[in-house]
């Protein structure tokens, strides 16, 4: 079998933590890259070996050769690049978030239907050793029926401070858009996907604009910064369950840098990740029992893994290792926290 041919756009910071997956796998190969930004592309290209390089997308969405487009632009410009290339009968890899909307996100979901190929969201916390040995675990009923999680993903002044971040006409929002959506498909993933259909939330940027705010990782915060910083809400399902959810880029959080945490709590069973200890308490004795999943170091980096696990999902014909139905949900929620800040309530989701 001849391997699948590869060509990413936007060959900037997370395309590098690709390539170590895409030289791994045994099924797919990089063969042309695309950035708009000249330079950057030139020495990517130099670095990896790769020759064919464009600066307009269009030119590898409609290269016959290729078979995957690897998509890892600022996220406004995923759904254009997305559908365009699904239209052209590419297999389609997608950096989170999928697209910063619902609306979005169907018209990529209807387009992958239409062509029959392979969609998948660069969720890479799923591929950690820690988090599928949770997923499992959770998967044999260790928690019983999870009825309540809370999770957050907290920095202290550390903003990416660059325009596909921080601004929205490239970004679709701050943190939420950004990190909320990891900590948040984790998340659900986690609880197995419940139906979310209500969202109380708030989305504020109260620091970001006070003179001589600054990000630990750039210097000062530009006057283009457009999106929120903080966000926090309360979600329900359908089934019952709640979630708490607090996300920020800039919060003073008693934190070096991240703090990054997820608690699930059922009938049977709480647990933690990334600690991966479990929780539980027999009414019988009247003892607590807790316990920490053993784990083995993961040898592969989660941004590789994801490249190497999606290229194996076509070529064995397995469904997507993160389907776009479960983005969806995802964005369903933070476009929810929007939505709920701007009427001051509670907002209800399609
Ligand atoms: N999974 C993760 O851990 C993670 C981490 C960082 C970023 N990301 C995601 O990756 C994406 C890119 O982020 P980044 O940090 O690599 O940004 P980046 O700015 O480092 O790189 C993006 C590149 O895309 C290029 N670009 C912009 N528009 C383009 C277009 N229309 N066609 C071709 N090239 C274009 C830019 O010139 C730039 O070189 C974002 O969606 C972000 O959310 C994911």
């Amino acid at each position: 079998m001849s391997t699948l041919k590869v060509g990413i756009i936007g060959v900037g910071g997370i395309a590098r933590f690709h390539m170590p997956g895409w030289e791994a796998s045994e099924y797919a190969e990089v063969v042309a890259g695309c950035d708009v930004d000249e330079a950057v592309l030139r020495k990517w290209g130099k670095e990896f070996g790769i020759t064919r390089l464009a600066t307009d997308a269009m030119e590898l969405i409609r290269d016959r050769e290729l078979d995957i487009i690897d998509i890892c632009t600022p996220n406004t410009y995923h759904a254009p690049l997305a559908i365009a290339a699904l239209e052209a009968g590419k297999h389609v890899l997608c950096e989170k978030p999928l697209a910063p909307t619902t609306d979005e996100i169907r018209a990529i979901i209807a387009a992958r239907d239409k062509s029959g190929k392979m969609l998948m969201t660069a969720q890479h916390h799923r591929f950690r050793g820690s988090a599928r040995a949770m997923k499992a675990e959770i998967d044999t009923g260790a928690l019983g029926e999870i009825y309540h999680a809370r999770s957050w993903m907290l920095r202290r002044a550390a903003v990416p401070i660059r325009p596909g971040f921080i601004m929205k006409q490239h970004s679709g929002g701050g943190p939420c858009i950004d990190i909320g959506v990891h900590i948040l498909d984790l998340t659900l993933w986690l609880m197995g996907h419940p139906r979310p259909v209500a969202v109380s939330g708030v989305a504020r940027a109260e620091l970001a604009h006070q003179e001589g705010a600054f990000s630990i990782w750039g210097g000062p915060i530009p006057p283009e910064f457009d999106v929120e910083e903080f966000a926090a809400a309360f979600v329900r399902f359908e089934n019952g369950a709640t979630l708490i959810l607090e996300v920020s880029w800039m919060l003073h959080h008693g934190t070096e840098v991240e703090d990054t945490q997820l608690w699930l709590y059922g009938t049977k069973g709480g647990c933690h990740w990334p600690t991966c200890e479990f929780y539980a308490s027999n009414n019988v004795t009247k003892q607590h029992y807790d316990r920490k999943l053993k784990l083995v170091q993961d040898t592969v980096e989660p941004h590789a893994l994801e490249c190497i696990e999606f290229a194996k999902a076509i070529v064995e014909g397995a469904p997507s290792p993160v389907p776009a139905e479960q983005s969806l949900q995802v964005m369903a929620i933070l476009e929810g926290i929007y939505r709920s800040q701007q009427a001051g309530r509670e907002v209800w989701l399609e």
